[in-house]
């Protein structure tokens, strides 16, 4: 097992386990009393062991990430009489661990919450650094807050009922890291891609840790995502229009929304055809998607709604090369022609 701790400026301190063994969470519970927000797949995978807990199953689909999700777990919360000595648990993806997080956050004032993440997704990105939000008007995590989690568990044996293609989504997560991060992360993961795809436990291991590790830093710099965090939207803000638009599982939008980027990249001089074509043939390598069929009109319409909008502009995160990326501000009609260009 290794920790990796979250120490943030407000003085919150978080513990991200990997390799450590979901059934052991009790070891991590600093209180008696806990309740289990729970995505109903993993429930009904697992039910031996969680159905002796108080647990409130969600289903943990897109459309599902709403206030109004929050509204109906807060009933179950107060008639199960939560109160502050309550601890929140969230069990599942991304998807379960933002509502459990933005519940636990707003729920009395606020209760203290952990996580099982149980995706590949998850354990590299979405349960990792604080952010806990829902969608609003199909609009994605239009409302949220910023609050740690006190533990993250990320067991890998849990990925073993993952399905084929939510792994490969967890894939383009950890794409993204590498892409921003770590040239030779995304060196290693062009070599190992049969392994991965094989779901090897230790190349699969070391991927995680190396992401959760990335993202802990770029967070541990800038916790409420005001500068050097938000280079994690890379690939994300055409992926954040395509999701709402052809119901695209995050992964894939963020899939298309890196091929994107990489090629507006591409189109300011910052990185070469050759490493262009190295990110299109690694992501077709793991079956992501690298284009969009969305009518450009619409991809823009959303796009414009979504929240990075700044200055008359659109602030999108480029890469400057393999393992290194950059901010620009792009002015709104020249993005409209990107989009029709290179989506
Ligand atoms: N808060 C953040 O910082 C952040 C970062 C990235 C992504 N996200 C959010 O995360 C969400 C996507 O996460 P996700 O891909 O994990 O989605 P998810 O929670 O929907 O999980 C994907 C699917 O896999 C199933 N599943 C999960 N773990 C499983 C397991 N161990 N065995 C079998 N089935 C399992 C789920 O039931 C679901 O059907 C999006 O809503 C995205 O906005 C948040
Ligand atoms: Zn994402």
């Amino acid at each position: 097992m290794q920790i990796i701790e979250i120490q943030t400026a407000t003085g919150k301190h978080s513990k991200i386990f990997t390799g450590e063994d979901f059934t052991d969470f009790q070891n991590h519970l600093p209180a008696q009393n806990v309740v289990i927000i729970i995505d109903e797949n993993i429930f009904d995978l697992y039910r031996d062991f969680f159905k002796k807990f108080q647990c409130i199953k969600i289903q943990a689909t897109e459309n599902n990430k709403t206030l109004k999700t929050v509204e109906n777990i807060i009933l179950k919360l107060i008639e199960l009489q939560a109160d502050r000595s309550t601890f929140i648990v969230g069990v599942g993806g991304g998807i379960t661990c933002d509502i459990a997080g933005f519940t636990a956050s707003v729920y009395m004032r606020g209760l203290p919450f952990g996580f099982i993440s149980t995706s590949l997704l998850s354990q590299t990105d979405a349960s990792i650094g604080g952010k806990n939000g829902v969608n609003c008007c199909s609009l994605k995590n239009m409302i949220g807050t910023f609050n740690q989690p006190e533990f993250v568990i990320c067991d890998i044996n849990m990925l073993d009922t993952l399905p084929e293609k939510e792994f490969i989504c967890g894939m383009s997560e950890i794409i993204k890291i590498a892409l921003i991060k770590d040239a030779v992360m995304f060196d290693f993961i062009e070599i190992k891609t049969a392994m991965i795809l094989k779901r090897d436990k230790k190349i699969l291991q070391e991927l995680i840790t190396k992401s959760i590790r990335h993202k802990v830093e770029i967070v541990g710099c800038d916790e409420f995502d005001k500068g050097e965090r938000r280079i994690l939207n890379f690939g994300h803000t055409l992926a954040h229009a395509i999701e709402p638009n052809d119901g695209s599982p995050h992964g894939f939008a963020v899939s298309i929304g890196i091929m994107f980027a990489a090629k507006i990249s591409q189109h300011f001089g910052f990185i070469s055809t050759v490493d262009v074509m190295r990110i299109k043939n690694l992501l077709s390598a793991f079956g992501l998607p690298v284009r969009t069929d969305i009518d450009d009109e619409i991809l823009f319409k959303t796009l414009i709604s979504d929240k990075k909008r700044n200055d008359g502009g659109i602030n999108f995160i480029l890469l400057n090369k393999i393992g290194e990326a950059t901010e620009k501000n792009i002015e709104i009609d020249v993005f409209k022609t990107l989009i029709s260009t290179f989506k």
